[in-house]
């Protein structure tokens, strides 16, 4: 690299040089929560030096992580949003709280015909990952590749959550749960209508109820919102604590569950720069398991 081209900096050929040589090291994106500038930090060092002043405390650097948790907020009732048909919520409601476990829930969720979505899928996208999981996660519907191998999260969006998650020591082998709000494929993976989602959710909150996760993470708005009986967009949504309940988890005499909303993993592969807020969550995710686990 060649020198400054004058005094207040370095060339633009060399700032360039070193974005490129940070890129060649695999370093992709910026992992700090503030652009720190080190151009400015060693030049007041320098300064400092040349002074024998004491050198000035570091800047401050954000410490979300080991942040005492905050207390949870009541979610309202999951279904106060949606407007429901009652004759077939209820139908639902039967069907769902007389099975006794996940197979039992998986043939009664085949053999209700209250959602047209079964007709067009291919398969039935039940759950996947270990039954007494500490924590479960929820989606949104089951894509094409799901639908074809009737599994949940299989596709490029399931790959990039798996990796993610084992970053934080959570994996299907082990210790995690993951279903959808919707367990067929709308056609041509449109969003979900508020009616198709009121006739799944008995069966999701027995779902719940049945794996009784330590930890709830609800992934992207469709779930962050039906699951919370809340409006708000997932960018207000995320990052906090929130506690899930349902007749379900009454009925099994199961406390409020706390919960965590975060960004879906198909919306991190279209908008990278966001990974850092899901990373935060899922280190926040951690960080309460760990304290519940203790
Ligand atoms: N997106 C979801 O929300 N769920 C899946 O299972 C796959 C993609």
């Amino acid at each position: 690299m060649s020198g400054p081209a004058n005094n207040i900096g370095p060339a633009p050929n060399e700032l360039i040089a070193a974005l490129q040589w940070q890129i060649d090291v695999g370093a992709d994106e910026a992992i700090a929560d503030y652009p720190v500038d080190r151009f400015a930090l060693a030049a007041q060092k320098a300064t400092q030096k040349a002074a024998a002043v004491p050198a000035a405390p570091a800047p401050e650097v954000p410490a979300p992580i080991t942040a005492p948790m905050p207390p949870l907020a009541p979610a309202a009732t999951p279904t106060a949003r949606l407007a429901t048909n009652d004759a077939i919520t209820a139908s639902a409601r039967s069907a769902a709280e007389s099975a006794p476990d996940l197979a039992a829930l998986s043939d009664s969720l085949a053999a209700f015909d209250g959602c047209a979505l079964k007709t067009t899928a291919t398969n039935l996208v039940f759950g996947d990952g270990q039954e007494n999981a500490e924590v479960m996660l929820i989606g949104e519907a089951p894509g094409r590749d799901e639908d074809r191998e009737g599994k949940p999260f299989v596709g490029a969006s399931g790959q990039l959550l798996d990796v993610m998650l084992s970053y934080v020591g959570l994996s299907r082998d082990e210790n995690i749960y993951i279903t959808n709000i919707l367990p067929w494929r709308p056609p041509g993976n449109r969003q979900p209508t508020d009616a198709e989602i009121a006739a799944c959710l008995p069966f999701l909150a027995q779902h719940i109820a049945l794996v009784s996760p330590k930890i709830l993470v609800f992934l992207g708005g469709t779930s962050a919102k039906t699951l919370l009986g809340r409006r708000e967009g997932i960018t207000r949504l995320r990052g906090q604590w929130y506690e899930y309940t349902s007749p379900a988890l009454e009925n099994a005499g199961i406390a409020p569950i706390p919960a965590m909303a975060t960004l879906h993993p198909a919306y991190l592969l279209r908008q990278p720069a966001q990974k850092r807020a899901a990373w935060k969550d899922l280190l926040s995710v951690r960080q309460r398991l760990d304290t519940l686990t203790k």
